[in-house]
């Protein structure tokens, strides 16, 4: 259809990026948003050289509480029609919990929760009111994994985005609107940088550090096929399946073994 799009949140590099090149591949129309204009221009233009589809670009901050309305905004003033909704921007605070403010910490969950919230609020009625669509929102194997000492708050936020996700879909599957969270393990991009985290990153074993596109391949697959919850690789499904079954005193041992620096 001339109008349906994907919009993609944290589009301007690593999973997001990859997210929105596979989708291009697919015939989806996109809307691309994160903060950085530029680059958001430069991977549009990179689309939309391959790909005969309409690539629109928005630059804002989620960490905004007004950001999720005026995307909404933006999509009904251009008659985009959304029905793949991706909440992928994420980071993590590079201070210690202590050292950080409080403005820190309320824009850390508004970028990572409420804004995932308010955007699937957003464009849920007219997704059922279209006869459905599809939402993913990336969370991550620290959903499942021992509280780390750094970060305090990341695993939490993903692990509420989990509940939130399977509730979405549990209260709106019958309407056409499936949510899958996808639960990705180390991924190569640009977040670990950002997060100031690159230092422990480095010290992950390679088997467990896996390319943002097959992370977004997986991601996609799963998310148009409706399911509920996606862990990319059979690695990460296996760690996955032991974090959720083991005690976590062993969970806490094979954290410091497996991805030293986090779990101390
Ligand atoms: N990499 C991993 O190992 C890993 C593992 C599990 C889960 N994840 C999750 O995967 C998702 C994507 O992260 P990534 O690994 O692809 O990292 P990334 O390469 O750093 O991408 C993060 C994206 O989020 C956007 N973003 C950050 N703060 C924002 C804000 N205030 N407003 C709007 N957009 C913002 C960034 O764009 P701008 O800077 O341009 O705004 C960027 O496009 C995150 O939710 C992350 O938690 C990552």
């Amino acid at each position: 259809m001339e109008n349906s799009y994907a919009l993609i949140t944290g589009a301007s590099s690593g999973i997001g990026e990859e997210v929105a090149k596979n989708l291009a591949n697919k015939g989806y129309n996109l809307i691309l948003t994160a903060r950085r204009k530029e680059l958001l221009d430069d991977i549009a233009q990179e689309i939309t050289k391959k790909h005969n589809i309409h690539v629109s670009v928005i630059a804002k901050d989620l960490s905004k509480y007004q950001t999720p309305r005026e995307i909404l905004n933006f999509c009904e003033e251009n008659n985009y029609r959304v029905d793949l909704l991706v909440n992928n921007a994420g980071y993590g605070i590079k201070t210690s919990f202590h050292e950080t403010s409080l403005e820190d910490e309320e824009d850390f969950i508004r970028v990572l929760g409420t804004s995932v919230i308010m955007l699937t609020k957003l464009f849920l009625p007219k997704m059922i009111s279209n006869g459905g669509g599809k939402i993913m929102i990336v969370s991550s194997v620290a959903s499942f994994a021992a509280p780390s000492v750094i970060q305090p708050l990341y695993g939490p936020i993903k692990t509420f985005m989990n509940r939130f996700s399977d509730s979405i879909n549990i209260n709106y599957k019958s309407k056409g609107v499936t949510s899958t969270a996808v639960c990705p393990g180390f991924t190569v991009t640009g977040f670990h940088t950002a997060s100031g985290v690159q230092e422990q990153m480095d010290r992950v074993p390679k088997f467990l550090v896996f390319s943002a596109e097959r992370i977004a391949d997986e991601a996609i697959k799963a998310t148009l096929a409706g399911k509920r919850l996606c862990v990319p690789t059979k690695t990460y499904k296996f760690l996955v399946f032991m974090l959720r079954n083991l005690p976590q005193s062993i969970l806490t041992l094979l954290g410091k073994i497996l991805a030293p620096g986090r779990y101390d």
